[in-house]
């Protein structure tokens, strides 16, 4: 593919990954890109490594820029394996480049290479790296998203180099949103960023609010973003900023999704007139089968709209495995702000919307209770329990809505 210059004398030297379509478990329809940067000054310097699988086509990259060996300082912004697992394969070119990385990061790194022979320089926030005409200073950004989490900004260049924050999975030959956007659709580039942060950051948009309100107060003046994967930032910074600001607001859509798995179809059939009740009640619906949902994709629908309803049928007196996956999947993510309830069928004992109710409550969420339940097939007057309950959870939904949104149909995107 080869490098692209993204500032004068600073190039992308990544790697793009057209086939990746599962990514420790979401999935990447896009594919994404492994980016890194090479500033070429006084002492030049790369900042994030690769995917190992990857390696050659970094290193081919600086090769028709540099010889390796002349790398004298290597960056690592966060040592997860998709940027640091090539790092083996650099060193062995550039053995006498020094690794700035944090202190936290230089403890893990130690558990994936043999690092005795390695030069490090421990930073922390506000230490920063000469270059030679350029400097770059170094902000701790821990959990987002690792522990190790730092960025590196470039001040002579108004450059934010982010790690994974801002990012997309997105594998593109352009690498700018201009170019990407004069030929995609800027929707389509919108929702790879609400993909991304829904599927990785969603449990950390207290900490992104902080982080965000700190690089303002430090006043720095950005003009390019440039993530770890996918597309650069340069037409308009702002506006990933603002994105992500109202992402870590919470701010969402006025609308129910309704997630469910069956067995016999009963709790599928209970959808319909649920649907048509949150309608009937004046919000939008969508309706997701976990098994015919990517679950990645629901997280994302989930994360977008202000409520979701999950159904479930029992099996074994508890949760049918999908929803159970599901709702452990998505407790991990820690979503806030969202009005929920549960629905399902049962045939003997019953015992997977209490259980969904307890899940739901433990995860802090609130609740509409009780849900509807039906034994064995609904009739006509559980489709109508069915309607009243949907459309009841509308009406309530709409209250709750108006605490983060007001009257506003609260879409998350600018
Ligand atoms: Fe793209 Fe946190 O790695």
């Amino acid at each position: 593919m080869g490098s692209t210059e993204i500032k004068p004398n600073i190039h992308w030297v990544g790697a793009i990954d057209w086939a990746v379509r599962d990514f420790h478990g979401y999935i990447t329809p896009r594919g994404t890109t492994y980016n890194n940067y090479l500033i070429l000054d006084e002492h030049p310097t790369l900042v994030d490594t690769v995917k190992h699988d990857f390696a050659g086509y970094t290193i081919e990259n600086i090769r028709s820029l540099i010889d390796p060996a002349k790398i004298e300082n290597i960056v690592i912004n966060h040592i997860e394996n998709d940027h640091m697992s090539g790092l083996d394969r650099i060193m062995e070119l550039a053995p006498k480049a020094t690794i700035y990385i944090t202190d936290r990061g230089k403890k893990g790194l130690d558990r994936f290479f043999d690092t005795s022979r390695w030069k490090f320089q421990i930073v922390k926030t506000g230490h920063t790296l000469k270059t030679g005409k350029r400097t770059i200073t170094f902000l701790e950004t821990p959990m987002l998203h690792w522990p190790d989490s730092m960025m590196s900004y470039v001040a002579e260049d108004k450059l934010l180099i982010s790690q994974d924050a801002f990012g997309q999975h997105i594998a593109s030959t352009t690498r700018f949103d201009d170019e990407y956007c004069d030929q995609h659709s800027v929707s389509e580039l919108e929702h790879a960023v609400r993909d991304y942060y829904a599927n990785i950051l969603m449990p950390f948009g207290q900490l992104i609010k902080a982080k965000l309100a700190e690089v303002r107060k430090l006043g720095l003046e950005i003009d390019m973003i440039a993530p770890d994967h996918g597309i650069i930032w340069r037409r308009d910074p702002g506006k990933i900023l603002r994105m992500y600001e109202d992402m870590a607001n919470d701010k969402a859509d006025l609308r129910v999704v309704i997630i469910y798995d069956t067995m016999w179809h009963s709790t599928e059939h209970m959808t319909i007139p649920l649907m048509e009740g949150v309608r009937a009640g004046g919000v939008d619906v969508e309706v997701l089968k976990l098994r015919s949902t990517p679950m990645s994709m629901a997280i994302k629908r989930l994360w977008e709209s202000r409520a979701f309803l999950v159904g479930t049928p029992t099996l074994n007196n508890i949760m049918f495995p999908s929803v159970a996956e599901f709702l452990q999947h998505l407790r991990g993510l820690r979503p806030k702000n969202r009005l929920t309830g549960a629905f399902g069928s049962f045939g003997w004992g019953g015992g997977a919307v209490k259980e969904a109710y307890a899940v739901l409550k433990q995860m802090g969420l609130d609740v509409v209770e009780p849900g509807v339940e039906v034994v064995y097939r609904p009739g006509a007057e559980d489709e109508k329990r069915c309607f009243e309950f949907g459309k009841q959870f509308a009406e309530k939904v709409i209250e709750y809505h108006r605490k983060f949104d007001g009257d506003s149909g609260g879409r998350c995107a600018p």
